[in-house]
């Protein structure tokens, strides 16, 4: 057949021919031969038949031609009959040889990408099948296999699935990456979303620069674009098509550049590698007259640089204490404004460790310090006399639960839950340790009647403070969350304080609502409990919603029938609304559906973001045969662009009219809670017992 000897003359003469030329009995010879051939056997009869006519005979006599460049616009798509090609790659050399039967130059053609490899021929005399770009589409496109492989030395380093049909979204690429070596990745990247003109929205770029630092360290990443961007270095003489194509590289990994910051902010700048690289890049940039048009990327990207350090430089070794109950206050060491605070890594907190006997030391030190190093510098200070070994650190919960920290965590103080304490203790004897006596009840924070404080100002006070603290958390904080923090070496101090205030808010309603005796005022409160999650929601500051409505459906709360009695039934009835929009069924579809319909700003609740975090992650594996799975990478992108969405738009809220303004936000920057659902519990049989 002609798959095993090549064709025959006559084969050939009729494969050389234009299709109108092609007599019905000569494209029955073709249909014939097709069959035969490997890569097509995937294909149905009808469309063999329709290759029949168009398909063409190439015979090339000379090894080394080379049939096409990496760059290139892709024009066909090509079957090898007789003898092989080699796949290479600048930068790389071969990276694999093709023989009979093998297929090649289909993925230009399916993702209008340029060529990703030069094809060399390795031997003379070689045959070869085409098929030309405009019947490739005409015919091919819609029913190309799903799954695409590229190999690389006989390993899989690509593999590419298409990209099913998703109405309205519109993008250019058929086929997306589902898993790879993370270097084939960013090579795919580079080389095909970035450059010329990207029609349509593609995801891939911006998963890739919101996840890389699960599988390619920020030091990996700076070196592999380094080696793109200087790829011209190793061989002196360019053809003129070398030179554009190296030209194009170079822009390519200034675009990158750009995409990155935009993508992670100043993330992006806490490496020196990377500041350091930039450097060199804008250096390159304006030696390089054939980059002029990347001068303002560059420069645009050094501005941003400047201005974070020159930040970060005023603001550096800035102060924050953990006041025994509430939010982490930062004590100001500089000019800056205490709204809009980030915690930084190399910020110092200064927090309590207790040991079993309830002493305890006072200690200073930056967020990013171990666990191993706290416990040894507390157990010094409190003469344990106890070898690092022998020691461990503990939270002790007001409920006297206790977790373990493992040694290389790191910003453990502000991860304490609302009433916890920090113990260092013999590993031995953590089942004696026992929570402080203040661990009970609500300690500091302001005593307040609440009944003055005007609802809406509460809501909107409340709003304004959330969306300070949700505005700290950077996206990457999610990752170091789900991966857990320890792999990263990094702080998730931000996302920490915004989730204890979830849980402040949430316990602060339960214990306001238990420490209220009085029937009247109680009734009072909860009506304006009730008001108040009204006004979070109508603010779009959903995670103070949930914790509010949370709050007032706990145990503790939900029991005292005579106060739920005595609220007028349009509230009961408000209320049972907002208890179906928290409803956790159907995976919070309830939720999802109304917040799919706002527009931001809007604090999102977090508790389901890191949940479904944790379901993309427990759920599917980081690696697949040796390779990325990008799927997940994807899927967990897709929740960090909720922040990014939820942030889009600056906070605007009106004020309402100001009646107790400083009062307001001195109150709701420290609530008084008790987090002991045992000591709620108790509390709230005293002042209304169950009926016997
Ligand atoms: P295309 O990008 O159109 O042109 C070069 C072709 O080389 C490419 O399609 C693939 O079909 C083929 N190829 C085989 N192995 C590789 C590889 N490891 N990387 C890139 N291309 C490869």
């Amino acid at each position: 057949t002609l798959f095993q000897r090549g064709p025959d003359a006559t084969l050939r003469m009729i494969l050389r021919k234009p299709s109108h030329e092609r007599t019905p009995e000569e494209l029955e010879l073709v249909f014939e031969e097709l069959l035969h051939i490997a890569a097509l056997s995937h294909l149905s009869t009808s469309i063999k038949r329709e290759l029949s006519s168009i398909i063409v005979f190439e015979a090339h006599a000379q090894a080394g031609t080379i049939l096409f460049s990496q760059g290139d616009e892709g024009r066909s798509w090509y079957i090898i009959l007789k003898g092989s090609v080699d796949v290479v790659i600048h930068g790389k050399g071969t990276v694999a040889t093709l023989k009979s039967g093998d297929d090649f130059g289909k993925l230009a053609l399916i993702n209008d990408a340029p060529r990703a490899a030069t094809i060399v021929l390795k031997e003379n005399n070689c045959h070869l099948l085409r098929v030309d770009k405009e019947h490739f589409n005409r015919i091919l496109r819609d029913v190309e296999a799903n799954t695409l492989r590229l190999q690389e030395h006989g390993k899989d380093v690509l593999v590419l699935e298409r990209v099913a049909k998703q109405r309205g979204q519109h993008s250019a690429f058929k086929y997306t990456v589902m898993s790879g070596t993370p270097s084939k990745m960013l090579e795919h990247l580079l080389e095909t979303r970035l450059g010329g003109q990207i029609s349509g929205v593609d995801p891939f770029l911006d998963d890739f620069l919101l996840t890389h630092i699960v599988f390619m360290p920020v030091v990996q990443l700076v070196d592999e674009l380094a080696n793109y961007f200087h790829c011209d270095s190793h061989d002196g003489s360019q053809t003129p098509e070398e030179r554009d194509y190296i030209i194009n590289f170079k822009k390519r990994v200034i675009q990158f550049m750009q995409k990155w910051v935009m993508a992670v902010r100043h993330a992006a700048f806490d490496e020196p590698s990377v500041c350091d690289f930039i450097e060199d890049l804008a250096a390159e940039v304006e030696a390089d007259p054939e980059l002029q048009e990347e001068t303002s990327i560059i420069h645009n990207i050094l501005t941003q640089m400047a201005r974070y350090q020159d930040d970060r430089n005023q603001n550096a070794g800035q102060k924050w204490k953990l006041p025994p109950n509430g939010q982490p206050i930062c004590l100001f060491s500089g000019n800056i404004t205490p709204s809009k605070t980030v915690i930084r890594p190399d910020d110092d907190i200064i927090f309590r460790v207790y040991c079993a006997d309830h002493t305890y030391c006072t200690l200073r030190f930056p967020l990013h310090t171990t666990a191993e190093i706290i416990k040894a510098c507390a157990a010094d200070k409190l003469q344990l006399n106890r070898g690092p070994e022998d020691l461990c650190l503990v939270e002790v919960k007001s409920n006297g639960e206790r977790s373990v920290f493992k040694d290389n965590d790191v910003s453990i103080p502000t991860g304490l839950s609302l009433n916890g304490r920090l113990f260092v203790s013999v590993k031995d004897h953590i089942d004696g340790l026992t929570p402080l006596p203040e661990q009970e009840g609500p300690t500091e924070g302001i005593d307040m009647d609440l009944e003055m404080l005007s609802t809406k100002e509460l809501a909107y006070h409340i709003t304004i403070f959330d969306w300070d603290l949700f505005w700290a958390v950077h996206e990457y904080e999610l990752l170091y969350h789900t991966f857990g923090r320890h792999h990263f070496g990094k702080i998730t101090a931000n996302l920490d304080v915004f989730l204890r205030r979830f849980n402040e808010l949430q316990y602060w309603i339960v214990t306001e609502m238990v420490s209220t005796s009085s029937m009247s005022k109680r009734v009072g409160l909860l009506r304006k409990f009730i008001k108040l999650a009204a006004y979070c929601k109508e603010y779009q500051n959903l995670n103070a919603f949930f914790a509010i409505v949370m709050g007032l459906s706990n145990m503790a709360v939900s029991r005292l029938q005579q106060t739920w009695e005595k609220i007028p039934s349009k509230f009961r009835k408000l209320y049972q609304e907002f208890e179906a929009l928290i409803d956790p069924s159907r995976n919070h579809r309830a939720y999802r559906v109304f917040v799919g319909k706002l527009q931001p700003p809007l604090i999102p609740f977090m508790p389901l973001l890191l949940k479904d975090m944790t379901f993309a992650h427990e759920g599917n594996k980081t690696s697949i045969d040796g390779l990325v799975n990008f799927e997940k990478m994807h899927m967990m992108a897709q929740t960090m662009r909720t922040l990014r969405f939820c942030r889009s738009r600056s906070l605007g809220l009106d004020p309402p009219s100001p009646k107790s303004e400083g009062e307001v936000r001195s109150f709701i920057s420290c609530l008084r809670v008790i987090d002991n659902q045992r000591v709620l519990t108790a509390m709230s049989q005293k002042i209304e017992p169950t009926r016997k």
